[in-house]
């Protein structure tokens, strides 16, 4: 099987490569098999790149170049992983606010709710950033399908074994993620990744 990726350039959109499209109404949208997608938030066909960015004089540059260690937070049965590098604020987490706190106070208890309670609202959580050790096991791979499902007015989700790289790199970027979200609107401060800014700023496409 052709190996899915997503290349970035740091002023013009998402090229990808060989990675099935599904639209924001869920239907699978015909690519050829490299095509771009807007991440500046101009384009007149989204999710597709019309060249807007050069107009737009776009720069996908994160603000922060510090990459945040893995967090573990360890309970009787399960350990809570969190990735602060890929989360977007989502906010599925909060649904469990015994264990995860709110927007504006989080916080990580394990044992404050069952297991299975947990691992459900980690399931939810779109960017990536939550995943869990069960029984030793890091339990990270939840998509059996690998694509990119572009959110109505939101970011892109990468889902699978999607590839990131940089196209001045030769190194994966995200080495062991299994699903993360790309910024569409253009104004995330952790771009590539989405950080929740579209939910303010308007952003409609
Ligand atoms: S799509 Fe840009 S911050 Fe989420």
């Amino acid at each position: 099987m052709k190996k899915s990726e997503i290349i970035l350039t740091k002023y013009s959109p998402l090229m990808a490569v060989d990675t099935k499209l599904v639209g924001s109404d869920s239907k699978p949208t015909e690519t050829p098999r490299v095509y771009s997608l807007c991440r500046c938030g101009e384009s007149k066909f989204k999710p597709l790149c019309d060249g807007s960015h050069a107009q737009a004089e776009f720069v996908g540059e994160r603000e922060d170049s510090e990459k945040p260690a893995l967090e573990y937070y360890e309970g009787k049965e399960i350990t809570i992983v969190y990735d602060r590098y890929l989360c977007m604020g989502a906010g599925y987490c909060g649904e469990l606010e015994a264990v995860f706190g709110t927007h504006d106070t989080p916080k990580y208890e394990p044992d404050e709710a069952p297991a299975a309670e947990i691992i459900a609202t980690i399931n939810k959580c779109p960017s990536g950033a939550l995943s869990y050790i069960l029984n030793g096991k890091l339990e990270k791979d939840y998509f059996q399908e690998t694509r990119i499902v572009v959110e109505k007015d939101g970011p892109l989700h990468c889902q699978g074994v999607i590839e990131l790289k940089d196209d001045q790199s030769s190194e994966t970027l995200l080495p062991n993620a299994d699903h993360y979200t790309l910024c569409r609107c253009g104004e995330s401060k952790k771009k590539p990744l989405c950080d929740g800014s579209h939910e303010k700023n308007g952003f409609r496409g």
